[in-house]
C-alpha cells in the first residue's frame, strides 16, 4: 500500500491544535475572564452538577478527536459545578485563592515546560530570585531553598536534612537501630508526623509536647522533654514550631524555642505552611519574633499569598544543609565545573516551574499590596470574633485570634446537644451554599472554624457569615 504522506512533508503532529490555536486561546481567555468575574462577588447560592454534566463524567475513553471549543466549555462547566476555593465567601479549611497573575503564570510556565533538575538558565535564576524575595519578605535569612508541592514535601526536606546534620551518614547506612525523636506541639500537623515514619524516625518517637493556655507549644514541657531524651542517648533531631496551627491558628514562641533549641545544638524549623505570610504584616510581624534565628522554614505561597496551587517553599539558613541530604551523582547528570544542580537541593526530580506564579505575582502587584491583603484577612477574622463574641447565642475561644482562623460555635438555649447542632449547622451551611465552612474538633467539642485566607473577602462576607450562621442555626435547633 502506497504512504499517503508526500516523502519530505510530514503532516502536522496530531497533538497540536494547528489552526484551531488562536480560536482555542481566545476561547479558554472568555472562560477565564467569565470565571474571575464570577469570583469578584459572592454567589446567592452553589451550583451542583448537572444530569447531563453528570453523564458526561461517566462516558468511557474517547478514542476520536472531539471539538476543542466544546470539550473547552466542558472543562469550565465541570469547574463551575465544583467548590472552588477562589470564591469569596469559601472559608473552609486554609483555603487559596487563584490569583489572576498566578494562573496566567501557570498557563506560560506549562507551556514552556522547562525542566528545572538541572540548570535551565533564565528560569533556575529566576527561581533563585524568588526564594530570595521570599525570604526578605518573611523575615529569614535564607541562603538557600526550593519549591515544593506543599507543606507537607516542604517539611519532609527540611527535616531530611535536619536528619543528616544530627545523625550524620544515615541517608547512607540507614538510622541502623540509632535512637532519635523529633518535638512538635501536640497540635502540629499531621505532615510531621508523616515525616518522622518517612525518615524511619517513627512516629512513635514524635514527641508531642503540650500547649499552654493559647495553644502554644510550652517552652517548659520542650526543654525537659529535650533534656531527658539526650540523658537517655536519644538523638533529637529537630524541634518543629509551628507558626500558625491548622486548627486554631496558634503561633508557636519561636524566639524561646530557638534559645531552648541553641542550647541543645538542635535544628529548629518552622512550619509556617499556613500562618508565616502574617510575619510580614505588621499588625501580626511580633507573633513571629525569633524566626530569623532558626534553622529552615516551610511557607506555602498558595495559602496565604493567594497564589494558585500547588507553590510551597521551603528556605534553610545554610545550603550546604540541603546539598548534604540530597546531592547526588549520576552518570546521565553530570555535574559542570563542581557546581551542584538545581536537584541536587530537592527531593523531588521533574517539578513544574512554581516559582514564576510567585515572582509575576510579587512582580504585577508589589510585596505591599500581599501585605494589606493580609492584613484585611487579619481584621475580618478579628471581626467575626468581635461579632460572635457580642452575640448571646455565640461562643468563641476565650482570647482575640493569633491569626486568621476563628471557632465560633451556636449556642441558643433550648438546644441540647450543642456538638451534634454544630455538626448539623455546618453540614446545612455547606448544603445552603452561601457561606462555605467547615467543622472542626477542639477540646472534644464540635466548631465551625472559619478561615480568612482569601483577598477577594470582604467585611461584609464576614457579616453575611454571621447572619447566615445565626439563620440556619436557629432554623434547625429543634430538629435534635
Ligand atoms: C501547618 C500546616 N502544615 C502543613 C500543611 C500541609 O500543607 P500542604 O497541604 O500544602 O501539603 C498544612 C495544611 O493545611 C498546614 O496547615
Amino acid at each position: 500500500m502506497a504512504d499517503a504522506t508526500p516523502a519530505g512533508s510530514e503532516s502536522r503532529p496530531a497533538l497540536s491544535l494547528g489552526d484551531r490555536r488562536v480560536d482555542a486561546l481566545n476561547h479558554a481567555a472568555a472562560l477565564v475572564a467569565h470565571a474571575w468575574h464570577d469570583f469578584d462577588e459572592a454567589r446567592a447560592e452553589e451550583t451542583y452538577p448537572s444530569t447531563a454534566l453528570q453523564s458526561v463524567l461517566r462516558e468511557p475513553l474517547p478514542e476520536e478527536p472531539g471539538d476543542v471549543l466544546a470539550d473547552l466549555d466542558l472543562a469550565a462547566a465541570v469547574l463551575d459545578a465544583s467548590l472552588a476555593q477562589s470564591r469569596p465567601r469559601y472559608l473552609a479549611y486554609i483555603g487559596s485563592s487563584g490569583l489572576e497573575v498566578g494562573a496566567l503564570a501557570d498557563l506560560l510556565a506549562h507551556s514552556y515546560d522547562i525542566n528545572l533538575a538541572l540548570d535551565a538558565r533564565a528560569a533556575t535564576q529566576l527561581e533563585n530570585q524568588a526564594i530570595g524575595w521570599l525570604s526578605g519578605f518573611l523575615g529569614f535569612p535564607a541562603t538557600a531553598g526550593s519549591f515544593t508541592s506543599g507543606g507537607t514535601i516542604s517539611n519532609i526536606t527540611a527535616l531530611a536534612a535536619a536528619r543528616e546534620r544530627a545523625l550524620p551518614g544515615t541517608r547512607t547506612s540507614g538510622m541502623t537501630h540509632r535512637a532519635a525523636a523529633m518535638y512538635c506541639s501536640a497540635e502540629a500537623h499531621y505532615s510531621i508526623t508523616r515525616a518522622a515514619e518517612l525518615l524511619g524516625i517513627g512516629r512513635d518517637n514524635v514527641r508531642a509536647i503540650p500547649t499552654d493556655h493559647r495553644r502554644r507549644m510550652s517552652v517548659v514541657a520542650l526543654e525537659k522533654q529535650l533534656q531527658a531524651d539526650t540523658a537517655a542517648g536519644i538523638t533529637p533531631i529537630a524541634v518543629v514550631a509551628t507558626a500558625g496551627t491548622t486548627l486554631t491558628g496558634a503561633v508557636d514562641p519561636l524566639g524561646e524555642i530557638a534559645d531552648t533549641c541553641a542550647s541543645f545544638g538542635t535544628w529548629v524549623h518552622v512550619d509556617g505552611a499556613y500562618g508565616l505570610p502574617a510575619a510580614a504584616a505588621r499588625t501580626s510581624a511580633d507573633l513571629f519574633a525569633g524566626l530569623e534565628r532558626v534553622d529552615s522554614l516551610s511557607v506555602d505561597a498558595h495559602k496565604w499569598m493567594f497564589v494558585p496551587k500547588a507553590c510551597s517553599a521551603v528556605l534553610v539558613r545554610s545550603a550546604a544543609d540541603l546539598a548534604t541530604a540530597f546531592s547526588h551523582n549520576e552518570a546521565y547528570i553530570p555535574h559542570e565545573h563542581d557546581e551542584l544542580n538545581a536537584v541536587d537541593v530537592t527531593l523531588e526530580y521533574s517539578r513544574p516551574f512554581r516559582a514564576l506564579k510567585l515572582w509575576l505575582a510579587l512582580r504585577v502587584h508589589g510585596a505591599q499590596a500581599f501585605r494589606d491583603a493580609i492584613e484585611g484577612n487579619l481584621r475580618q477574622a478579628n471581626l467575626l470574633y468581635e461579632l460572635a463574641s457580642a452575640h448571646a447565642d455565640f461562643e468563641t475561644q476565650p482570647y482575640a485570634p493569633q491569626l486568621s482562623i476563628v471557632p465560633i460555635r451556636h449556642v441558643p438555649a433550648g438546644c441540647p446537644d450543642s456538638d451534634r447542632h454544630n455538626e448539623a449547622l455546618c453540614r446545612a451551611m455547606q448544603h445552603d451554599g452561601r457561606v462555605y465552612i467547615s467543622p472542626a474538633i477542639i477540646d472534644g467539642r464540635t466548631w465551625l472554624r472559619p478561615c480568612f485566607t482569601n483577598f477577594r473577602t470582604t467585611e461584609e462576607d464576614v457579616r453575611v457569615t454571621m447572619h447566615v450562621a445565626e439563620e440556619i442555626g436557629t432554623g434547625i435547633c429543634g430538629d435534635h
